[in-house]
């Protein structure tokens, strides 16, 4: 077989056998194929595309690529999440202990990966001591005893996807949803779920930009899931606007710990609970998606998800008197209100830019290498449909340098449009895919 072939196939339109793309993602990951003829082929499958066949291929051949987490000692059906990404996004640290209070085993291996903020492992640590390091049979133990675990990650899992994403990256191919879909899903299902919830965010602040592609970025997701036998579904959401009010990692812990609390956000609090009920449906926890949003509501008012939280902090190794008492946590330097200049309604807020913002204030990395600010970010006072005064607080800046504040402070007035006429509030739910529906709302 060669590369040259297989390159000149897909450029012509043609489908791709399962043994050509076993060849070349094998001869990649192995560094037989250079990167120029990978390259090629990208290209060529953007262009001419790749069928629902071609792209659960891919996906076997990633996962095959290098080890998968091998979670069958762990009792029950391990139902995983995985958001697509936006800003403010803190799910996973309310969605865990929700279901594992509600006897969904939660056993995630998280990166620190780039962004506005920290990842999940980045928000833990600010719980002093927590350590997230742990011997995998540390891990199962764990989510065995108390149903949830969530551990760095290791052993080389979907190499071909590193060097893909990393060549598609600076090659313009990003953009194909057969090539995204089994990007994602390969890491999915290489970290060992059985079952799985996506959340494919829509709007200004997330990767798909319109809703007719998250729809089919979604639907090619949940295809691939299905294919590899693995339960899956997806809730399309909205991300024309921040969640909830914080951007930042000890901000968004705070907002966590609140909306455990019964206290968060409204849209916060229903996207928890709207993917934490498809998660226990798919965890035989409930026998529909109504039973189990009763079920999580009484977890919330009868504390049962902030305990499990503070247990989840103890047996890591970190302090669970910040759950108790928030204002425990470092705060930065420089708190300063931002006031508006006009009056009126909120009709959008520019998520990238306030994204960007918590980036410049250092609550996330550039690079690999970057250091994160833990205490800094941004929390918003007023949300799209909200009204305003002249004068009256829009944001919060917390920073630890008053240049960097001022930087920010311009982005954040900048996402802001405010408008004379009314703005009514949007749902935060677009709609759902499972295996055999596909609703919009
Ligand atoms: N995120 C991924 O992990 N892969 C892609 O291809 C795009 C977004
Ligand atoms: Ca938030």
């Amino acid at each position: 077989m060669r590369m040259y072939d297989i390159i000149a196939k897909k450029r012509d339109g043609k489908e791709l056998t399962t043994e050509e793309i076993n060849f070349f993602i094998e001869g990649y990951t192995k560094g037989d194929i250079p990167d120029y003829q990978v390259s090629a082929l990208m290209m060529a499958i953007y262009f001419q595309k790749m069928n629902k066949k071609e792209t659960l291929d891919l996906t076997k051949a990633m996962v095959n690529s290098g080890d998968t987490i091998d979670l069958s000692k762990i009792d029950g059906i391990k139902v995983d999440k995985h958001s697509t990404g936006g800003v403010g996004d803190t799910t996973t640290l309310i969605l865990a202990p929700l279901v594992a209070a509600a006897g969904v085993p939660v056993a995630k291996m998280s990166g620190r990966g780039l962004g506005h903020t920290g990842g999940t492992i980045d928000k833990l640590e600010s719980f002093e001591g927590f350590c997230v390091n742990l011997r995998i049979e540390q891990f199962i133990e764990n989510v065995n005893r108390i149903k949830i675990s969530l551990g760095g990650q290791t052993g080389n899992l979907t190499p071909a996807d590193k060097k893909l994403y990393s060549l598609r990256d600076v090659t313009a191919t990003v953009d194909n949803l057969s090539l995204i879909a089994s990007s994602i899903m390969s890491k999915k299902i290489s970290s060992g779920a059985d079952a799985i919830v996506l959340d494919v965010k829509t709007g200004s602040g997330a990767f798909m930009k319109d809703l007719d592609s998250s729809f089919h970025l979604a639907q090619e997701m949940v295809d691939i899931g299905i294919g590899m036998n693995k339960d899956t579904m997806a809730v399309i959401t909205d991300m024309d606007q921040p969640l909830g009010f914080a951007v930042g990692n000890i901000l968004e812990v705070k907002e966590a710990i609140d909306t455990l609390n019964g206290n968060g956000p409204d849209d916060l609090t229903e996207l928890c609970l709207t993917l934490g009920s498809h998660m226990l449906v798919l965890g035989k926890q409930a026998k529909d998606v109504q039973e189990a949003k009763t079920i999580l509501q009484d977890i919330i008012s009868s504390k049962k998800g902030i305990d499990k939280l503070k247990e989840w902090v103890r047996i890591q190794g970190g302090d669970e008197k910040f759950v108790d008492d928030p204002n425990l946590f470092p705060i930065p330097k420089f708190i300063t209100p931002i006031s508006s200049s006009y009056e009126g309604y909120i009709n959008r807020i520019h998520a990238d830019l306030i994204g960007i913002a918590s980036l410049i204030l250092g609550a996330g990395r550039e690079t690999k290498e970057s250091p994160i600010d833990l205490s800094v970010g941004i929390v918003l006072h007023k949300k799209i449909g909200d009204f305003i005064k002249k004068g009256e607080k829009i944001a919060t800046i917390y920073a630890n340098s008053i240049d960097k504040q001022a930087q920010a402070e311009s982005m954040i007035i900048d996402a802001y449009d405010i408008i004379k006429e009314k703005v009514y509030k949007k749902p935060l739910i677009k709609g759902i895919i499972t295996q055999n529906d596909s609703i919009r709302y």
